[in-house]
């Protein structure tokens, strides 16, 4: 980002920010104006409760009981709380759940920052096995939990992490049957470890929602302890950095919001209260009508000149999403997309930046990945970028 801001004519599919052109405007400033009209004090100025606005906290905890309407109401109310972005979430949990030199299991690919933070935190990553398909190996679960115990490391594994929806970076989202397998492993194996459930693009589908229910209806993971995290900053406005979640353990709630005392006494008040505005008119569902063809039409537009470009010829391979603002691309073996790499460099001279997926695992990292972004370019510059990127893949072919 600072190398994209520092030379304007760069072009970045690197940054996993949301489109500027669709950011809801007119919906900020009706609820804002909305507050303003409204008599008595004006509450929404003043610090707030540490665990967020309780209507806020209701409306989002609804919206999460459409989706799964098993749910027990009153649990998922009980243990809901709201966050300076679900980044902040993430951070909590894990200072609260791991001490140095704990392990967590994490998918892979996983969530960059997420890694950064564990690695931070002096936190062991180990990457769950995944099969020819790239779906989640039981077996291998089976067996590394089992090496696991021969090394006497199963009791510093503290939690499981996964990115389930359209994930960053890879763009695919966990099956039932591969969620399931992850508890029915750790539970074979004895360890009933918290599992973190991150599903920050569950929204954020382009035409058909996910299928698959998370951890909290899932019965198979129903002894373990379940942290379900999402945000508003994707699919409404990132720049006013709210996100949610609900623990359905009482004791890992109370800690994380211990600490999350010290870091804020409160998620930003003023911006909840804009938030709780915006969905009691259904302004989110409004906004998600809006965005989900427009990422749609520039995943496709970038799709389009990748595979124009001929880069499947020259043995580069993805998946087209359902959702989310990633492209996950693997490059032929012998291409090094690292950070150092003569390929990366390439790329920056030629005005278009990206994220090597070097970045992306918890351990034993191949060099061959890349993450796209197509969520900040116009589609003028999206097909810009990516024919820029095309012309540096044939020269490395
Ligand atoms: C998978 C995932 N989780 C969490 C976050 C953090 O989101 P925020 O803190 O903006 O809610 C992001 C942001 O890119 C993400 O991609």
């Amino acid at each position: 980002m600072t190398v994209a801001l520092e030379n304007p004519r760069l072009l970045s599919l690197a940054a996993g920010f949301t489109d500027n052109r669709t950011l809801p405007v007119a919906a900020v400033q009706a609820a804002m104006d909305s507050l303003a009209a409204r008599s008595g004090e004006p509450e929404y100025l003043q610090y707030g409760a540490n665990q967020g606005r309780p209507a806020l906290r209701t409306l989002l905890a609804g919206r999460l009981l459409t989706h799964e309407p098993r749910l027990d109401a009153d649990a998922v109310n009980r243990g809901f709380f709201i966050t300076n972005g679900s980044q902040q979430a993430l951070y909590l949990a894990m200072q609260v759940l791991c001490d140095p030199g704990d392990i967590v299991l994490v998918d892979r690919p996983s969530y960059f920052v997420y890694l950064e933070m564990l690695a931070g935190l002096g936190v062991q990553a180990r990457s769950l096995p995944l099969d020819e398909a790239g779906r989640i190996d039981v077996d291998a679960l089976r067996r590394l939990l089992e090496g696991m115990r021969a090394r006497g490391e199963l009791q510093r594994l503290k939690a499981v992490y996964f990115v389930s929806y359209f994930s960053n970076p890879s763009a695919r989202s966990l099956e039932e049957t591969e969620k399931n397998g992850i508890a029915e492993a750790l539970a074979e194996a004895g360890a009933i470890v918290s599992v973190v459930e991150d599903a920050a693009y569950r929204e954020l589908y382009y035409e058909t929602p996910p299928a698959a229910l998370s951890v909290l209806s899932l019965p198979a993971w129903a002894a373990f302890p379940r942290l379900y995290l999402s945000t508003l900053t994707k699919p409404f406005a990132s720049g006013l950095k709210v996100g949610y979640g609900t623990c359905t353990d009482a004791g890992l709630l109370e800690k994380m919001m211990h600490v999350k005392g010290h870091h804020d006494f409160g998620t930003a008040h003023f911006n909840q209260a804009v938030l709780e505005q915006v969905l009691a008119v259904g302004g989110l569902d409004a906004q998600l009508a809006v965005i989900r063809p427009v990422y749609r039409r520039k995943m496709r537009l970038l799709h389009e000149v990748l595979t124009q470009g001929g880069l499947a010829g020259l043995g580069w391979r993805w998946q087209v999403p359902g959702g989310g603002l990633y492209l996950w691309l693997s490059a032929p073996a012998d291409i090094d997309t690292g950070l150092d790499a003569a390929f990366c460099r390439a790329c920056v001279e030629a005005g278009v930046l990206y994220v090597p997926g070097e970045l992306c695992f918890g351990d034993e990292a191949p060099r061959n990945f890349i993450r796209l972004s197509f969520g900040v370019l116009g589609e003028k510059d999206l097909a810009e970028a990516g024919g820029r990127f095309v012309a540096v893949a044939k020269r490395f072919a």
